[in-house]
């Protein structure tokens, strides 16, 4: 087959730098899709970090500013791997320059920036993406199929937390490399758009749209040391979200985020409870769902566990064989598969969250917390 490359200028070589590029170095090796991504041009502020990176990763070139990498002839997607702060701009910069993109989420600070992304983006027609991966792991994925499959029946609930405990530290410093998720002029907000943004995202993919939300948040350390300036200064991120919501289908929502559960690492989950059955899900054990049909006969009813690693089920059957395991890297592959397919054929259905559908995430992030500000329920706007 004629492949089609898709030249791809990555910005930020860190956390997300190193998932994406080594989900485009996989991609071609497993998957057949006619377009293939194209490490091409790595960007990052310090020249000797950078070239590392390249010649680890395999990028046929690089550049410390992303306003030079807009423009480049030789680069067809930017790739916007960068704290929150940073995409509108830069995702502004590439839409001038006719680039496609897939950028990180959150898609932006609020909802004020993300509606002007999307406009000028659906303005230009450009293909676009928002790297909500959850949605590409294969039970998640398998999730989605059985849900849509009707098979649950009415939808009564949706629970979901997303549980860490590694900033409990009063030590700990806000803002800078590493740090700036705790800066809330960098990150836009804490546990809400940085980790229920992916619940949020999964749930709406699953469930349908949220109309309403009322939220509860906290800063449990409220001064810390800043990274850049060394002042103590107040901490203006939520440490910790809870939130209640109703969907559009009539079902009720509980959600919880926070970064203070001591034991909890990254402890992600999603239960959904039809009439006839119930799905139910976590990160922690990430290749098997939890499945519970109400129709067995009772006396071998019960919670059945679905390793989700067998040839027909989803990506598992581009990988090995059946009944070994994929990890969280691949759902930044099988993202990356998704929008090649859709350049393969942009006209079948979308299989991945692009900038219209994360503006609706960021509409319900804006919600929560200005909920939690009023301490009323507040309406979601539609995107
Ligand atoms: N999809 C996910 O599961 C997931 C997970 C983590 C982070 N994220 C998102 O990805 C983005 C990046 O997060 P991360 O964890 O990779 O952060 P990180 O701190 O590990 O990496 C950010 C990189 O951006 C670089 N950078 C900052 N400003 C820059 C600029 N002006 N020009 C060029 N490079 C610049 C930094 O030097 C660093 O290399 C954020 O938006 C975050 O919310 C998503």
């Amino acid at each position: 087959m004629n492949k089609k490359p898709v030249r791809i200028g990555v910005v930020g070589y860190g956390f997300m730098g190193r998932t994406h590029s080594n989900a485009y170095s996989q991609l071609d090796h497993f998957f057949d899709t006619q377009h293939i991504p194209v490490r091409q041009v790595i960007c990052g502020r310090s020249e000797d970090k950078v070239k590392d990176f390249a010649q680890k990763w395999g990028y046929h070139d690089t550049e410390t500013d992303w306003r030079e990498l807009v423009k480049r002839d030789d680069v067809d997607a930017i790739d916007i791997c960068t704290p929150n702060d940073s995409h509108y701009d830069i995702a502004l910069a590439a839409i001038e320059n006719g680039k496609m993109i897939l950028c990180e989420k959150p898609l932006a600070l609020d909802g004020a920036q993300g509606r002007k992304m999307v406009e000028a983006i659906e303005a230009a027609g450009l293909p676009n993406l928002v790297w909500y991966n959850y949605r590409f792991l294969p039970a998640v994925t398998l999730a989605k199929k059985i849900i849509d499959s009707g098979e649950l029946g009415r939808v009564f609930h949706y629970r979901a937390n997303f549980l860490q405990d590694w900033t409990m530290s009063e030590e700990l410093p806000q803002g800078g490399a590493a740090l700036w998720r705790l800066d809330a002029a960098a990150a836009g907000s804490g546990v809400t758009g940085d980790l229920l943004a992916h619940n949020i995202d999964c749930a709406r993919w699953l469930n349908g749209d949220i109309v309403s939300v009322s939220a509860m948040t906290e800063t449990f350390i409220k001064e810390r040391v800043h990274q850049e300036t060394g002042e103590v200064q107040p901490v203006n991120i939520d440490d910790a979200c809870a939130f209640l919501a109703r969907f559009e289908n009539g079902s009720l929502a509980i959600f919880e985020s926070t970064r203070y559960a001591r034991g909890h690492k990254s402890y992600k989950t999603f239960e959904i409870n039809g009439q006839n059955k119930s799905l139910s899900w976590d990160l922690h054990d990430l290749n098997r769902l939890s499945y519970f049909d109400h129709s067995v006969p009772s006396e071998t009813r019960g919670w059945s566990s679905i390793h989700v690693s067998d040839g027909d089920h989803p990506y598992a059957g581009n990988w090995w064989v059946p009944g070994l395991c994929l990890g969280y890297e691949h759902s930044f592959v099988h993202g990356a598969v998704e929008f090649m397919k859709h350049l393969d054929n942009p006209n079948a259905e979308k299989a991945f969250p692009d900038f219209r559908h994360a503006l609706g995430t960021q509409y319900v992030c804006d919600a929560v917390l200005e909920s939690a500000r009023t301490k009323q329920w507040v309406d979601v706007k539609k995107a």
